[in-house]
């Protein structure tokens, strides 16, 4: 029935990687990988020493590991030589501080050369990198910085305002470091070398808090042995060879920017561009041509508003270097797949992952034709089950719950000091033998050629932009206001962003329903809470629906706000 829609990719720009996708996958077994990874004796593993220091004492030593463009244009290049040096210089600085082994050090910059030198430098020691998102307010840093009882921060001067008036409250919280005071001369007195940790494989090597339906972000940690996953996903799906020049455009302050910027990326001895500004069409495509950029890793948001900057501008632009171009962060509308097979001569792959999962488990394969729509086919040794509600097997076409075993080497190692909210992640299949499966909170089908399709999120979780914001938060960040007695927030579909945040306000009384009240309050949660994360549409109600037990039901809103039937409501408080 699709198969006239299926994309074939019998022209190839380059031989991929993985050229079998069927065969490899049938006698899939990660031992028969493992070697191409230093290995410390005693199984022990450095992800960091993988990423940057591996290559820095062999032939790559001189090959370019970052190409760096700033906001204004100025550039710079750094080789794998000068990141091991200048990221051992920033260990041997950390070390001095007395950073330890499982300290937590967090880092809230920019696109700056120093975020990328500081993650593979606190790796290198064994200490936890977390790192934060430049568009973050004072809410948002505290509740990362407080739950993690970070160390270190490593900010720069502007940036740390945010914390003025949170910071009497980080009670761990030892030093903030300035980038743009002292910092540079401080790191230049450090000895260039460094023994470079040999952790163990479960020992965590960074962190990054993520959003649920209910309660703060949860702080999601991955282990040094991920690297082995994320080279593997960096090499297969995205397709990387050491004479690639890498695009992704993610910020490190998300997962994407961490495992497919950093670790995947120079495991595979490719360069990554950086590109510090802001999503600008002309700007984008003169940074693929400048750099000739052959593979591109990016959001469908970001496709999305380059199709309705429109054919002219791309043939202003030589893009002729690209042979390779990826997507993720949320479903990918097959009008773009055809739209740019037809503008730049290539389809974008699908690939699908989580914060929690530290790597891609689906992925359209450079090898394998495209169903446009469809986030293609599991990740070799991956095994994806679509299981009912009360744990049972669905059959193919039919939509249920997104699980995988929990087999991979990059799967979360456990959330940061929330035990019972880590188990809530797994639930045993009734036709599997009670088998333990990880609950991705997504919903989607299989069809008969073994395609997955997403169908959406299975919780309240808003998609945003790509990026991930939980409801809760955004109402207790309304709530802070003074004006505000209770929100509930939900995603409204947007044409461009896939979603948008709506925020229902009840106002306390006798406060007048303004629009300039809304603006108010919508710059108060862009403030308080994070430059991503704040309501664009607000509606006044005079109340919310509740469950008995008192809970918003926001399906509820949602319906309401969609014009679609409300549904179950027998657990509705009144309504
Ligand atoms: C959620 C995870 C890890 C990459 C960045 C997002 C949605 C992700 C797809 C896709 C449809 C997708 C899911 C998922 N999502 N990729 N290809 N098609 N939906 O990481 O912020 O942890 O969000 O993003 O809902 O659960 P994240």
């Amino acid at each position: 029935m699709l198969d006239n829609k299926v994309i074939h990719k019998e022209n190839l720009k380059m031989a991929p990687n993985l050229e079998d996708y069927t065969a490899t996958s049938k006698y899939f077994t990660y031992d028969r990988y493992i070697d191409e990874l230093v290995w410390f004796d005693h199984d022990k593993i450095n992800a960091a020493y993988n990423a940057i220091t591996k290559n820095a004492l062999g032939d790559r030593k001189n090959k370019i590991a970052m190409y760096w463009e700033g906001e204004n244009g100025e550039s710079r290049k750094y080789t794998f030589l000068e990141m091991e040096e200048a990221s051992n210089q920033i260990a041997n600085y950390l070390k001095s501080l007395g950073v330890s082994k499982g300290d937590r050090v967090f880092i809230f910059l920019p696109r700056v050369p120093e975020l990328y030198m500081a993650f593979i430098a606190i790796l290198k020691i064994g200490a936890v990198a977390g790192t934060m998102f430049s568009a973050f307010g004072p809410q948002a840093l505290y509740d990362r910085l407080d739950q993690s009882q970070a160390k270190i921060l490593i900010t720069t001067s502007e940036l740390a305002k945010r914390l003025s008036t949170v910071k009497k409250n980080l009670p761990h919280l030892k030093r903030i470091l300035l980038t743009d005071k002292g910092f540079a001369h401080e790191i230049s007195m450090q000895p260039k070398s460094l023994h470079v940790a040999q952790t163990n494989e479960d020992d965590d090597a960074y962190m990054l808090y993520t959003s649920g339906t209910t309660g703060k972000p949860k702080g999601v940690v991955h282990r040094h042995k991920a690297i082995v996953y994320e080279y593997l996903t960096s090499k297969w799906v995205l397709d990387l060879h050491e004479s690639d020049v890498y695009w992704c455009t993610a910020d490190p302050g998300w997962v994407t920017g961490i495992v497919y910027e950093i670790l995947g990326t120079w495991a595979c001895g490719a360069a990554t561009v950086v590109h510090a500004g802001r999503f600008d069409p002309s700007v984008w495509y003169s940074i693929i041509q400048k750099y000739e950029v052959t593979v591109w890793y990016t959001a469908p948001t970001a496709i999305r508003m380059l199709a309705a900057a429109g054919e002219d501008l791309i043939k202003k632009y030589n893009l002729t270097s690209l042979r390779h171009i990826t997507s993720v962060g949320e479903p990918l509308n097959p009008e773009l797949v055809t739209w740019s097979k037809k503008v730049y001569g290539l389809p974008f792959h699908d690939t699908y992952w989580q914060t929690e999962t530290g790597g891609i488990l689906m992925a359209n394969f450079p090898s394998v034709p495209i169903k446009p729509g469809s986030m293609g086919k599991p990740f070799p040794g991956i095994i994806p089950h679509i299981v009912s509600d009360d744990g049972h097997l669905l059959k193919t076409g039919q939509t249920g719950n997104l699980a995988f075993e929990p087999n991979w080497p990059s799967i979360m190692k456990k959330l940061w000091r929330r035990p019972v909210k880590y188990e809530s992640y797994f639930m045993r299949v009734k036709d599997l033998a009670n088998k333990r499966v990880y609950l991705t909170g997504d919903q989607a089908y299989k069809d008969e050629d073994g395609y997955y399709w997403f169908v959406g999120r299975a919780d309240d979780v808003i998609k945003t932009s790509g990026e991930r914001v939980g409801p809760f938060e955004v109402e207790s960040a309304l709530i802070a206001h003074h004006a505000v007695v209770e929100a509930g927030v939900i995603g409204k579909p947007d044409a461009l962003r896939g979603s948008i945040i709506k925020a229902f306000v009840v106002l306390k009384e006798g406060i007048k329903p303004t629009e300039a009240l809304k603006n108010e309050l919508s710059e108060y949660v862009k403030k308080n809470l994070a430059g991503h994360a704040y309501p664009k549409e607000i509606e006044f109600i005079d109340k919310l629906p509740k469950t008995r037990s008192g809970k918003i039901m926001r399906r509820i809103l949602k319906a309401k706000e969609l014009g679609l039937p409300i549904g179950d409501t027998s657990t509705l408080e009144e309504y």
